[in-house]
């Protein structure tokens, strides 16, 4: 009986394989007359697991070549969903479509939904645009009815109610459902999420950074609430490519449990074989940049990591032994920028699991010392560690992947949380300048119009960045010492 099962569920994986080994042969003998239009096929196969399906998924836009199979983690027992893009495949007399039909039919329906989603984005209380331009009228008008600002909030219950649909949930919201430009398609992000709280928060942020092509790991605190994480769990279900960290961690501040579910995210999204960097993120953080901006600074990088270090400013009390292998001790942050062999490095070298071991049991911050080492040591050759001087400072190597007021830049809320500003509206002009990825911290339930701004800002740059109003110059980005001189 038990044997029976076995085979049944062996050879329900090896037809799930041939299935998608012959419609990968379809599209290449389909296209087989013109090898120019099609050199690669996706191998974002994740390998059939226990209870997982596979689903070939593919955005209207997509060419044969663009195709990628996720796992269906939504429906454990449904057999393999198959969709193939909306083109016609005629077997009979091959035919290519022209180029000029086909790019002109899907560009048309990006297009809607830049636009549509941008719209959606837009604060009707206030003027964002002379918030950013620091307007002091508007935003002194602005700061009296910032807790108003795209009310209704949404709390759990909206969110289970609102993901119980998820093709209705994506649209609403305005989900950009496109990966929109092959530069982007081609460069896929990987981001973990350390979450516990503020569903909305989060949620916005996810729909911030959100392309189908990325992949998105969620941890949920330990402490969370319950409702809170079935929260979680209904988001994650809206979309392949989200997953939830199976353990959870009780994350205690200055403690290797800090460190802990980055670890996981990582181990979690390193099956996903297509993605390029990783970054480590919070549920009180917020995008400055759009996924083009991203793509395009990264590629700028050329593989060069983003992280904070120090040895000057560092409190030796912290290291209490020698680190092995004669490394060098830096401190830097939890918040890192950095490339899949970096990532990879850490997962599966040996001097990396022993500097760990040595970084839990003798050192007092081990997630402000681990990347920021593994980073500033260059003779370990891990692909885009820096072979300067391991200090952050502004001119010569600077930190571009937090924006973080220490209180060393004028903080408009005058409110800290452990010595770090929360953000909020007055600060819009600054973070619209700011050259950093992702600043620190928000917390929604103090100000909503600063989301909501920032929020309209990225999606306006998308659209204006896909229908070609807007460039972005990543001169800046590309001349870093840390992107010149690294491993
Ligand atoms: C976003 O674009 C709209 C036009 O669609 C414009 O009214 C608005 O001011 C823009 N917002 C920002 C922050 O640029
Ligand atoms: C969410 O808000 C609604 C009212 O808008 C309320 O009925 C519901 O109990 C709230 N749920 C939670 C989990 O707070
Ligand atoms: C979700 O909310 C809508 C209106 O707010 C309501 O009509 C609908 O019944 C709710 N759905 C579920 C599944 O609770
Ligand atoms: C692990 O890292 C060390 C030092 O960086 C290197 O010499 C070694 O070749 C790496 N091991 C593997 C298996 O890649």
């Amino acid at each position: 009986m038990v044997l029976h099962k076995l085979s049944t569920k062996c050879s329900k994986s090896r037809i799930l394989v041939l299935l998608v080994i012959s419609v990968i042969i379809l599209f290449l003998t389909y296209d087989a007359r013109d090898k120019s239009a099609l050199t690669v096929v996706s191998t974002d196969v994740i390998e059939p697991r226990p209870g997982h399906s596979a689903l070939l998924h593919a955005s209207k836009e997509a060419t044969p070549s663009d195709v990628h199979i996720y796992a269906d983690k939504q429906a454990p027992q449904k057999p393999a969903v198959i969709q193939v893009p909306e083109k016609p495949v005629d077997k009979q007399a091959p035919q290519k479509p022209t180029v000029s039909q086909t790019p002109e039919r899907f560009a048309m329906f990006d297009r809607q939904m830049v636009v549509r989603s941008a719209n959606l984005m837009k604060v009707k209380e206030v003027d964002c645009k002379a918030l950013f331009a620091d307007s002091r009228i508007d935003i002194e008008k602005a700061k009296t009815i910032t807790r108003d600002v795209g009310l209704p909030a949404l709390n759990e219950t909206h969110y289970i109610n609102l993901t119980s649909n998820c093709k209705q949930f994506q649209t609403e919201r305005g989900y950009i459902m496109s990966s929109l430009t092959k530069e982007e398609e081609e460069f896929p992000l990987a981001f973990s999420m350390l979450v516990f709280k503020e569903p909305e928060m989060v949620e916005r942020l996810l729909r911030a950074i959100y392309r189908p092509q990325n992949y998105y790991c969620i941890h949920v605190d330990q402490k969370a609430t319950e409702h809170f994480y079935k929260t979680m769990q209904a988001l994650t279900k809206c979309f392949p490519n989200v997953i939830i960290a199976t353990r959870r961690i009780d994350v205690q501040w200055g403690w290797f449990t800090v460190l802990e579910p980055e670890l996981l995210c990582m181990e979690e999204l390193w099956r996903f074989p297509r993605w390029k960097y990783f970054f480590t993120l919070t549920g009180q953080e917020f995008p400055l940049k759009t996924n083009h901006e991203l793509v395009k600074i990264l590629t700028a990088y050329d593989g060069a990591n983003d992280l904070e270090g120090t040895i000057k400013r560092a409190n030796f009390d912290r290291w209490r032994s020698p680190a092995p292998f004669g490394i060098r001790p830096i401190k830097g942050s939890v918040h890192i920028t950095v490339n899949r062999d970096f990532v990879n490095y850490i997962l599966h070298n040996n001097t990396a699991k022993v500097l760990l071991e040595w970084v839990k049991r003798d050192t007092s911050f081990p997630d402000e010392t681990f990347f920021a080492t593994l980073n500033h040591n260059p003779q370990l050759g891990i692909r885009g560690t820096y072979k300067g001087e391991p200090e952050t400072d502004e001119e010569k190597k600077p930190f571009l992947t937090r924006f973080k007021n220490w209180g060393h830049l004028p903080c408009a809320s005058g409110n800290y949380v452990r010595a770090i500003c929360i953000l909020s509206l007055g600060d819009l002009p600054q973070l619209g300048q700011a050259k950093q990825y992702f600043a620190n911290k928000f917390y929604l339930s103090e100000d909503r119009a600063v989301i909501g701004c920032l929020e309209e800002k990225i999606f306006n740059d998308t659209r204006d960045e896909y229908l070609g109003l807007k460039t972005f110059d990543v001169s800046y980005y590309a001349s870093l010492d840390f992107v010149k001189n690294k491993v």
